[in-house]
């Protein structure tokens, strides 16, 4: 049986440092626990929520976004949203421009329409995509372009100018621009493509990470007003979603403005740690840094070992979890590591004491690489 990396992780998920996700372990916990503990005494779980979402928490996200006039929907987690997005808008045949690494989830939910992505590899400077590099894709069963933006696993996020140019590109060819905006929050400089072309582009957003709430389940998408009825077709939540995700949800967004900065310092502080552990490897090395969301990549590929070694090693003998990237690249899946790092800093000195320990180890095992 092969090593089940999260099998062995949650049933240790107290002794475990969980660098593995992207999820986000330093918001205060009193953000919420106030509002689901009022939420829990009333019962609340007992009837289902009111149908279309909070109102109160669908004018938060439109506020948080800064996407007046277009319209909110709430999912199960932003990961509801692509499914619907890409089940609704996309058929047999479409092509879907995207790239390689990427969060490859999406990649396998636009193949369940019968459309395919075409990946362009960005595992290069400046490890993103470019306007001239998807001009260039465009062909006739190109249906939609999916930016995400920062993006997941590498840690890069997109110039302004590169948004409104992808934005215009879209909306010259008449194409579809799903944006996916889940680490928006941990950007300097966040550009959403929905200001340049609202009538073409999907934006998809999540509690998960900024907030906090991955475990609660709950995000959504916003768009145009046509569009999102078109959409709301495929929704399978009929009845609502999760209704303490939406309470937890309404109390972290009412107050992000006043905990946030404090999550992003530490989270690049974090990341600045990581760096000096991975520099001082010889061999490791980090192709994006800083990081404009709370993940990185670690490049391996000159050590000779394998990312599901690293992997387990770290966990196993250090309680340590990082994700091995065959998950998030199909092309160089073998060649890193993700870390993500909105963590306490004890779970930074683990990483710092474990990683190379963890290299030095599978190195003394391992044949000598001959490249
Ligand atoms: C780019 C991207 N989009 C969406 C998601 C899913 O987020 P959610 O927890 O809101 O379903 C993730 C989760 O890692 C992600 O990395």
């Amino acid at each position: 049986m092969p090593f089940d990396a999260f099998r062995y992780a949650h049933a240790r998920r107290n002794e475990v440092a969980w660098l593995s996700q992207n999820t986000n372990h330093l918001v205060p916990p009193d953000v919420v626990r106030g509002a689901l503990e009022e939420a829990i005494r009333e019962r609340r779980y007992e009837g289902y929520p009111y149908a279309p979402g909070d109102p109160e928490l669908l004018e938060l996200v439109v506020h948080d976004l800064g996407l007046s006039g277009l319209v909110p929907f709430l999912t199960a987690g932003g990961t509801e949203s692509l499914y619907m997005i890409t089940r609704a808008l996309l058929g047999a045949g479409d092509e879907v421009i995207a790239s390689d690494p990427s969060y490859l989830i999406i990649h396998r939910f636009v193949e369940l329409s019968g459309a395919r992505t075409k990946n362009l590899d960005i595992y290069a400077p400046p490890y993103r995509l470019t306007a001239d590099r998807v001009r260039e894709a465009i062909g006739p069963k190109t249906k939609m372009i999916l930016l995400i933006d920062p993006l997941n696993p590498l840690g890069s996020g997109y110039p302004r100018e590169e948004v409104r140019a992808l934005a215009e590109i879209a909306h010259d060819h008449r194409l579809l621009l799903l944006n996916d905006v889940t680490y928006r929050d941990f950007s300097d400089r966040p550009t959403l493509a929905a200001e340049f072309a609202p009538e073409s582009t999907v934006t998809v957003w999540s509690v998960s990470k900024n907030c906090g709430l991955a475990g609660l389940r709950i995000g959504g998408f916003l768009g145009p007003a046509d569009r999102v009825k078109a959409l709301a077709r495929f929704n399978t939540n009929d009845l609502g979603v999760n209704v303490l995700a939406q309470v937890a949800a309404t109390a972290a967004l009412r107050t992000k403005a006043r905990w946030f900065p404090e999550v992003k310092r530490q989270t690049r502080e974090n990341g600045a740690r990581v760096r000096a552990t991975v520099d001082a490897v010889p061999g490791a090395t980090l192709p994006v840094y800083p990081s404009q969301a709370n993940m990185m990549v670690i490049d391996i590929a000159r050590l000779g070992l394998s990312p599901e070694a690293v992997q387990q090693e770290l966990l196993e003998r250090h309680g340590v979890f990082v994700r091995a990237g065959n998950y998030l690249s199909p092309a160089h899946g073998q060649k890193f590591v993700r870390v993500s790092f909105s963590n306490p800093p004890a779970d930074l000195d683990r990483f710092a004491r474990a990683f190379p320990e963890a290299i030095r180890a599978l190195s003394a095992r391992a044949p000598t690489p001959t490249a």
